[in-house]
Order: C-alpha cells, then sequence, then structure tokens
C-alpha cells in the first residue's frame, strides 16, 4: 500500500506527518519504506547522515539503470528503511519535460519495492509540480495535512481537483484516505474554529486525530529522530500514534 502526504501549501506539517507517520507504523510491526521526494530532504535528514548516502530518489527517475534496492537505506529505526532525497532532485522538473512518461516514472520504478514493504509512504514538496503528480500517480491513497490557522483552506480546492484530474485518467483508484488538522492550538479560538469548520467541509474525511502544536515536534528534526525516540512520552507522541493507527484501520 502506498500512501503520498501531499499539501502544496509549505509548512503545515507534511515533513512531520511523513517521518512520524512512518514511525509510528513501522513501530506497529509493519515494514515502512519513507521516499522522499522534497528537494528540501527534511524527511531524509531526520533518519540518516547525508554523507552516508550514495543516491536516492533523484536517481529513481534520473538513472533508470540503477536498481531501486540499491536506493533504499535502513535507519537506526526498526522495520523503516528510507529512499533519501538531495537537492538535486529541483532539477528534475525541467529535466522531465517532453518526456511523454513523465508522470509515470515513480510508479514503473517502485513497482519491484511493493512486495518488500507493507506501507510506503510518500513526502512531497509544496507544489502541485511533476514530483507531486508521480507520486500520486504511484499511489493508492493520499493523506492532506491542513494547518489550523488562517486561510487553512486556501488552495486545497487546487489540491483536490489535481486528484480528481489524477483519478479520472492514470489513477483512477487515487483514494482520498483523509484530511489531518495540524499545528492546533487548542488555546486559541481561531484553531478551534477551523478544525469544525474542517470537519463539516469533509466529514468523515477528517481523521479524529488532531495533532497539536509542540515544542517537542518541533525540535525533534534537529535531534534527528522521530517524535518516538525524541520524547516517546510526549503529546505528540501520542497523537502520531493515534493516527497511524487511524490510518492502519482505514487503509
Ligand atoms: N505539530 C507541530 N508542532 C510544532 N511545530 C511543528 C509541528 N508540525 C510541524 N512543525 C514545524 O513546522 C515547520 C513546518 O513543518 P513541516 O512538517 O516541515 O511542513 P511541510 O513539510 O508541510 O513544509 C517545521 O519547522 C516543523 O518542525
Ligand atoms: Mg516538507
Amino acid at each position: 500500500m502506498i500512501i503520498v502526504i501531499a499539501n502544496q501549501k509549505g509548512g503545515v506539517g507534511k515533513t512531520t506527518t511523513a517521518i512520524n507517520l512512518a514511525a509510528g507504523i513501522a513501530a506497529q510491526k509493519k515494514r515502512v519504506l519513507l521516499i522522499d521526494l522534497d528537494p528540501q530532504s527534511n524527511s531524509s535528514l531526520s533518519f540518516i547522515e547525508p554523507g552516508s548516502v550514495n543516491g536516492g530518489s533523484y536517481e529513481l527517475f534520473a538513472e533508470p539503470d540503477r536498481a531501486p534496492e540499491d536506493l533504499v537505506y535502513e535507519t537506526k529505526t526498526p522495520n523503516l528503511s528510507l529512499v533519501p532525497a538531495r537537492i538535486s532532485l529541483a532539477k528534475l522538473e525541467a529535466k522531465m519535460i517532453g518526456d511523454f512518461d513523465a508522470p509515470f516514472k515513480l510508479r514503473d520504478r517502485i513497482e519491484q519495492l511493493k512486495g518488500k514493504f507493507d506501507v510506503i509512504i510518500i513526502d512531497t514538496p509544496p507544489t502541485l509540480g511533476i514530483l507531486t503528480v508521480n507520486a500520486m500517480v504511484a499511489a493508492d491513497h493520499v493523506i492532506i495535512p491542513i494547518q489550523s490557522s488562517y486561510f487553512a483552506l486556501e488552495g486545497t480546492d487546487d489540491l483536490l481537483e489535481t486528484i480528481e484530474k489524477i483519478r479520472s485518467r492514470p489513477n483512477p483508484d487515487l483514494n482520498l484516505l483523509g484530511v489531518v488538522v495540524t499545528l492546533f492550538d487548542k488555546r486559541t479560538t481561531i484553531s478551534h474554529d477551523v478544525e469544525s469548520h474542517i470537519r463539516n467541509v469533509f466529514g468523515k474525511k477528517a481523521f479524529k486525530t488532531v495533532i497539536s502544536r509542540s515544542v517537542r515536534l518541533e525540535e525533534s528534526p534537529a535531534h534527528k529522530k522521530s517524535i518516538f525516540d525524541h520524547a516517546p512520552r510526549s503529546s505528540g507522541a501520542a497523537e502520531y500514534q493515534s493516527l497511524s493507527k487511524e490510518v492502519l484501520k482505514r487503509a
């Protein structure tokens, strides 16, 4: 099963969700592969030393002769493997212009990896460009993180339209698995207003679990750890564990 985490807005918690969902699902004894398609490579940096890497998601696209298995690295977290990203990914968009099969590259390349993992999670950049489209063409499910702030739903129309387009042709099976409210601050009215608005708009698609804004979650990438290793007793760990269970139940 392949799950893509997408929202073309930056700073809404995509990477934080990709990392901690991957770790949370791995903790439930599933074999998990995290594929980092964000040129800023924050997911990768949480789990791996950049110096120890010889190829990653860029090579998945640009070097078709390279075996995909060679681009997968084990992490210190049991059951969790990674295809890391590097800044070179940013060059791909230009390189792929004119390739008639550009949207299908990732799907073709990870075909051979599917059997080795129970769950593949793909982190995407903050655009609806060719990398995000590739992820959606390859995936079974999409999860949309939405930040509980002003203008939270701005841009979701474009995102839902992109999902519909992908569903109408290249990937009719693509399913919106759910929407998760992130960076929730229970002390503010706006957070509560946005949460109820999201529940009205998305109904059952909104996950019950809400991810609160917390210092522990904010600082965990700096320690190169998932929230479960950095602060296992924190609210952030409990929330991402609960989200992981909801995701496994729905998927
Ligand atoms: N629940 C949270 N509480 C506090 N900080 C968070 C939380 N989720 C994300 N952040 C921080 O907000 C910033 C943006 O989050 P990130 O996951 O990188 O978003 P995106 O991948 O959508 O750009 C990062 O600095 C991250 O550490
Ligand atoms: Mg990100």
